[in-house]
């Protein structure tokens, strides 16, 4: 039997597709003057390792130096706070970089906050095989809002943790309310662990972004082959090419997917067209200098209370405590 020729826009504009969140989001930012893609689409199971990938090539200097930093300074962390605090992680935790943290400062409990569960499931089975005696309590939430945290955490003392330099896809505006929305959640008295990553020479932070094998090239590319393959969709990925550019306003590098040609292609039936050299933005990294991050975490009230970087000056490892607002002199 012949296949409808409707059949296969059927398939392309499934209600549940279009009624994503996921779907939404790219509609929305395919229909915008700039074209953008919000970065948190990038990871999917196959943008996650590509992720991973990236950050062992060795342009992508940050993850390897936030881990040194922690690996020196954990330490001085424990020596600050205390021990025995509730650890809360914003984002599932990370292999390497949560026990790091969690031995030097001997938690109460560790309670890692994600949207996706099965990030939250699978970093947790790590973590618990490698600290058998801890007590982990997994939320599932955005954790750009305020959080209820879990009940039997009540009266806790709160460490929050905040590494990967993730605080700079946001701008500072955007940034600032996240900031003030963890404050919310831990409560008076504690603490935030954040990593930051410092301005640098252009050439360096480019290199980073656009690294000799191609590793980041494919990670952005993956969000095209990722809306084809979730919302039946045919942007024909080859005549894109990836490009990252420092944005000196903004202090900020940004990802784009560049259109080679004039193109066009549909999403969920609906069809959009590109100029060769118009772009999709997919993401934004802001990079800070000390002044600039001390005024970030403020404004975020948060108030710095050590900040160590390591000998390159590339990145930061900034221990802030939540500020009480004082009644006005
Ligand atoms: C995970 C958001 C911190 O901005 O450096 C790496 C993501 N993008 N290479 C970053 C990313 C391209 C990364 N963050």
């Amino acid at each position: 039997m012949a296949t409808p020729a409707n059949l296969d826009v059927i398939d392309r504009c499934s209600s549940d597709q279009i009624d994503s969140p996921f779907c939404r989001d790219v509609l929305a930012g395919l229909s915008q003057h700039q074209k953008a893609v919000p970065a948190r689409w990038f990871y999917d199971f196959a943008g996650s390792e590509l992720f991973e990938e990236i950050t062992q090539v060795p342009e992508y200097y940050p993850t390897r130096t936030e881990v040194a930093l922690l690996k020196a300074h954990s330490g001085d962390v424990a020596g600050m706070i205390g021990e025995g605090r509730a650890v809360v992680e914003f984002g599932s935790g990370s292999s390497l970089k949560t026990p790091l943290l969690l031995q030097a400062v001997k938690p109460s409990a560790y309670v890692p906050i994600d949207i996706s569960g099965e990030f939250l499931r699978q970093a947790n089975a790590d973590l618990g095989d490698a600290m058998p005696d801890l007590s982990i309590f997994p939320v599932e939430a955005d954790f750009t809002k305020p959080v209820a945290l879990p009940a039997d955490l009540e009266g806790e003392e709160m460490l929050g943790f905040f590494p990967g330099s993730t605080i700079g896809n946001l701008p500072p505006f955007a940034a600032t309310d996240l900031l003030r929305s963890m404050r919310d959640t831990l409560g008076r008295g504690s603490w935030l662990l954040i990593g930051i990553d410092r301005v640098k020479p252009v050439d360096r932070l480019l290199a980073a972004y656009d690294d000799a094998q191609g590793v980041t090239a494919r990670f952005n590319l993956n969000l095209l082959r990722r809306i084809n393959r979730e919302l039946g969709a045919d942007v024909p990925v080859h005549r894109f090419k990836h490009c990252a550019r420092w944005n000196a306003s903004a202090s900020r590098i940004e990802m784009h997917l560049e259109a080679l040609k004039d193109i066009s292609f549909h999403v969920a039936d609906r069809l959009f067209f590109m100029r060769e050299g118009e772009t999709i933005h997919t993401e934004n990294s802001h990079k800070y200098t000390e002044e600039s991050a001390r005024l970030l975490l403020n404004a975020g009230g948060w108030a710095p209370q050590c900040v160590w970087s390591d000998g390159r000056s590339d990145f930061f490892l900034i221990l802030a405590e939540a500020s009480d607002l004082p009644i006005a002199p």
